[in-house]
């Protein structure tokens, strides 16, 4: 762990600038934090309360119909969109377990590993940005790495293009929805981001207790909501209709051991970073997942991650970017302890003081974000057809 952030200094000091700001905000932080016994809440006015979320909304080139709800849901469970036939979304994304692959860190392609934790992928369509670290702007941009990307699918656009054109059911469902004679790489794209767009958090028993239902959460879910919205300080960053602000923090998360271990994950996070252009220097001796400075290249983003949802958090573990935790216990036992170490830990990560009965009502507020849970069984899959020339076309 010695040489953890060589790489910062350097970096630092090309942006001194910004050092000299970052430091005079820290100094105005200290100060408004010594200067009164504040919960980590209780600094800020502004933040939007928990609600229900509201309907999807989709881009305006990419609107939502069932049709295409169901071209997409067929593409994410066909193994034939990855380089070789062995693996669909629902591989590493498994509609039945919480729409995440239940390992701490995914698996990938064949010949790779992935080196962080497969996401759900419920409530997707509400995020600005997607993955962990931001990398992505729009579900679309990130399933066609996903598809494509040496890490994942590993397919060839042209290739994935002739084996579509060479199943007659999508050849007619890609006509009749986008018009093209063939099926095309980004309308399959289209049709399979809005497909996520359906996977909506559904009947949260906090919801229905915000909406006045008095008897919908438990007496120990209520003082835990009164701790997350004010002494545990959740409410910081975990807020507004879906439970995140869609920001990047630095909690200290330790960086699961496995990563250091298996050269195949150490082989894709080097090959990963180097292809977003990383500089060198931070690609070959980085010990551990930077996280947003991967999309930033700025030094103050090492460590920090995109705030996750924490609706139907109880179907979706492990926990954190390399999901080192297995279990919400242990999640509240390292908020309660203050998070872990890194530079650019966020201010109000601290030591909360919560009793045992404290976290346990804090646990049941985190249920009470479970709903039914949403899943989907795969379809069957429209097999390939009998080579047409186009002019034998009907
Ligand atoms: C080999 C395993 C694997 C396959 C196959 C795969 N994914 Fe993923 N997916 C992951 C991992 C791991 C992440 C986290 C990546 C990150 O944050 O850097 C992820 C992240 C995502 C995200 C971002 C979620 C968020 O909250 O930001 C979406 C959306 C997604 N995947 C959709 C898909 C779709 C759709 C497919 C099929 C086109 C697919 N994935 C195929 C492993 C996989
Ligand atoms: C400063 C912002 C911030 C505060 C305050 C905060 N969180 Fe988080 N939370 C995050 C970020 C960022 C992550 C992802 C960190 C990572 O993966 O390294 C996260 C991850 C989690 C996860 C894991 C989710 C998943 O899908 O893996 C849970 C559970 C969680 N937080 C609960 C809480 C609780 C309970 C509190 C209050 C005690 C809290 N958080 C306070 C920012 C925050």
């Amino acid at each position: 762990m010695e040489n953890r952030f060589t790489t910062l200094p350097k970096l630092a000091q090309r942006r001194w600038v910004l050092a000299l700001g970052v430091g005079l905000a820290a100094v105005l932080a200290l100060a408004i934090f010594a200067s009164a016994p504040v919960t980590p809440a209780a600094a800020q006015d502004d933040i939007p309360p928990l609600a229900p979320l509201p309907p999807v909304s989709a881009p305006s080139d990419n609107s939502v119909t069932p049709e295409k709800v169901e071209l997409g849901r067929l593409l994410f469970f066909d193994p034939r969109m990855s380089g070789d036939g062995s693996m669909s979304c629902n591989s590493c994304h498994p509609a039945a377990t919480g729409w995440g692959v239940q390992t701490a860190i995914s698996f990938g392609g064949p010949g790779t590993s992935h080196w962080r934790n497969a996401q759900t992928l419920l409530n997707v369509a509400y995020y600005s940005k997607l993955n962990w670290d931001g990398g992505k702007k729009s579900i679309e941009q990130q399933n066609g790495g996903a598809w494509g990307g040496a890490v994942a699918g590993n397919l060839d656009k042209a290739l994935a293009e002739e084996r579509l054109a060479q199943i007659p059911e999508y050849v007619e469902r890609f006509r009749d929805l986008f018009g093209s004679q063939y099926p095309l790489w980004d309308d399959a794209l289209r049709a399979v981001a809005t497909y996520q767009r359906t996977l909506v958090s559904q009947n949260a028993p906090l919801d229905a207790y915000l909406e006045g239902d008095e008897s919908a959460i438990s007496d120990a879910a209520k003082r835990g909501l009164e701790l997350f919205n004010d002494k545990a300080g959740c409410i910081n960053c975990h807020n507004g209709p879906l439970v995140s602000d869609d920001r990047y923090y630095a909690l200290g998360v330790p960086q699961n051991p496995d990563f250091l271990d298996s050269p195949l994950k150490q082989i894709t996070f080097r090959y990963e970073f180097a292809a977003k252009g990383v500089p060198e220097e931070v690609y070959r001796t980085a010990s551990e997942d930077y996280g947003f400075y991967f999309v930033t290249k700025q030094a103050e983003d090492i460590g920090k991650f995109r705030t996750p949802s924490l609706r139907d958090i109880c179907y979706t573990g492990p926990y954190m970017h390399d999901g080192v935790f297995q279990t919400l216990e242990e999640v509240v036992t390292f908020y309660n302890a203050g998070g872990g170490d890194n530079p650019n830990k966020d201010p109000r990560i601290v030591p909360l003081g919560l009793s045992e009965e404290e976290q346990a009502d804090l646990l049941a507020m985190l249920e009470s974000l479970c709903g039914d849970q949403v899943t989907d069984e795969s379809p069957e899959l429209p097999p390939y057809g009998e080579f047409v020339f186009p002019d034998e076309e009907k």
